[in-house]
């Protein structure tokens, strides 16, 4: 961050204040008012942080205008078609794509801890047969702290590594756990003489009596689902996490929170939501009536899957999957699925409304890994834990920068209070 000659004049009560500017390597410049309070007894006003840069960051940038996604620089569809999930994890987790030698190393790491405490299976045990999978995975991620004492010390760098290590190896293992538990049948070991994505496969489809074998084309496909969800900037759950942690709590309580707030259908449940609301629509001919709702400012309905904060001309991780979308669905025959059908004749229909183009709506990543979730096999409750899953990376990326940050303070918003100001108890017989 450098701190340029630029300033920006406020006036306020007859009184003017210089705001330093800061300049961003991309991205618009950042006005300074950390010392406005302090200078001008003011504070500022952002619900939705529409305007407001909460931290300062090297891991992810995105130029919502343009369509672009950068991790440590390198631009996403480079990475979903020339890399892999893991070696996206190193490039977030460490700023460098590794060598061969650091690859090796770091993949080794994590296929060594797949396995959960043999405890945890019991843990598992007292959540509802029927529960969502993500219920479980925000409580059984919060308990990791309770088995893994000797990664929860945050000042400890040795122990900030295993944590996270542990969390990016262990996160499929527990998701496909929660799945197996939600359809009553047993866990299933990972294995590790399969590649992270195939082994997430393995643990959800095999079942004691009948292994699942892996088609190399679903393992990349989902690889690519998880590589386009590693991480994505200030959104709602890293900022979740950002602040979590801000107090000093453990990391598995940070990644926990993450969680809970990723579930939300306006965030990483929009997966879910999106599908469900194929399944509602059901057939070609009742698309009309749906658009017309979306559009409608009195029905509270929305597109689920359509539209973006950031993105404003084209999501790119959509326009990767699209591609997988189709490979997936050739490859498993299923291109003539009614649902499939809903979903491209909407997305047609969609594009060329001009409510739609107006506002700028287009369908974003949880459009199209719905649909290749869906024929895959997974039901609807599995898509966001396998987005939480691919977060996990994310999340840990920006713990690790905010706690080596110098900076670091407890985060803590002020508000505009519109309540009652002070006033008398008054005793209940006077009410
Ligand atoms: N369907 C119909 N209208 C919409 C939609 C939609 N999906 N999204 C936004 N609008 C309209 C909205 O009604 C508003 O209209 P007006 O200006 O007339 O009041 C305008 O577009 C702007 O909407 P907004 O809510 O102010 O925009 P936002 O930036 O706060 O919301 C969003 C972004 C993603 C929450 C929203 O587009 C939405 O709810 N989409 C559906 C849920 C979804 O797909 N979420 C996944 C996001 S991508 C994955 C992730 O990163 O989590």
């Amino acid at each position: 961050m450098t701190e340029t000659q630029k300033t920006a004049k406020l006036s306020l009560n007859g009184q003017d204040y210089e705001l330093p500017i800061f300049s961003p390597t991309a991205g618009p410049d950042v006005l300074d008012i950390r010392k406005l309070y302090a200078q001008a007894g003011v504070f500022t006003y952002d619900p939705g942080f529409t305007s407001t840069a909460s931290c300062d960051s090297t891991i992810t940038f995105i130029d919502g205008g343009k369509g672009e996604l950068l991790h440590r620089g390198y631009p996403i569809d480079q990475l979903a078609s020339q890399s892999h999930y893991l070696e996206v994890c190193y490039l977030l987790l460490y700023g460098e794509l590794p060598t061969a030698t650091q690859l090796e190393d770091f993949e080794a790491r994590v296929t060594r801890h797949t396995m959960v405490h043999e405890q945890m299976h019991n843990f598992f045990r007292g959540f509802r047969r029927d529960a969502h999978p993500m219920a479980t995975l925000v409580g059984v991620v919060g308990a990791m702290s309770a088995f893994y004492h000797d990664s929860t010390d945050i000042a400890d760098p040795w122990q900030r590594e295993v944590a996270s290590i542990r969390l990016i190896a262990k996160l499929p293992t527990i998701a496909a756990m929660a799945y197996k538990y939600s359809i009553g049948q047993p866990f299933v070991y990972p294995k590790n003489d399969l590649d992270y994505a195939a082994n997430f496969l393995h643990m959800c489809f095999s079942v004691p009596a009948e292994d699942y074998n892996v088609n190399p084309i679903l393992s990349r496909a989902m690889d690519r689902i998880f590589t386009l969800h590693a991480d994505h900037e200030q959104n709602a759950s890293t900022s979740t996490v950002r602040l979590a942690s801000s107090s000093g709590a453990n990391p598995f309580a940070c990644i926990a929170a993450g969680i809970a707030c990723l579930w939300g259908p306006a965030h990483g449940g929009a997966n879910q939501a999106c599908l469900e609301m194929l399944k509602e629509i059901g057939s070609v001919d009742r698309i009309p009536e749906f658009i017309a709702r979306a559009k409608d400012k009195d029905d509270p309905f929305r597109l689920m899957g359509f539209g973006h904060r950031v993105y404003k001309n084209t999501d790119p991780r959509a326009t990767v999957l699209k591609q997988s979308a189709d490979e997936v669905l050739e490859l498993l025959g299923v291109e003539d699925n009614p649902l499939l059908q809903v979903a491209k004749e909407l997305e047609q229909t969609a594009l060329n409304d001009p409510y739609f183009k107006e506002k700028k709506l287009f369908p974003n990543v949880d459009f199209y890994s719905g649909i290749i979730l869906e024929a895959m096999g997974f039901p609807t409750s599995m898509f966001t834990p396998i987005f939480a899953l691919s977060r996990t990376v994310g999340w840990i990326s920006q713990w690790k920068e905010m706690i080596a940050d110098p900076q670091n303070k407890i985060g803590r918003p002020r508000q505009l209070y519109l309540g009652q100001t002070a006033r008398n108890y008054v005793d209940i017989e006077n009410r």
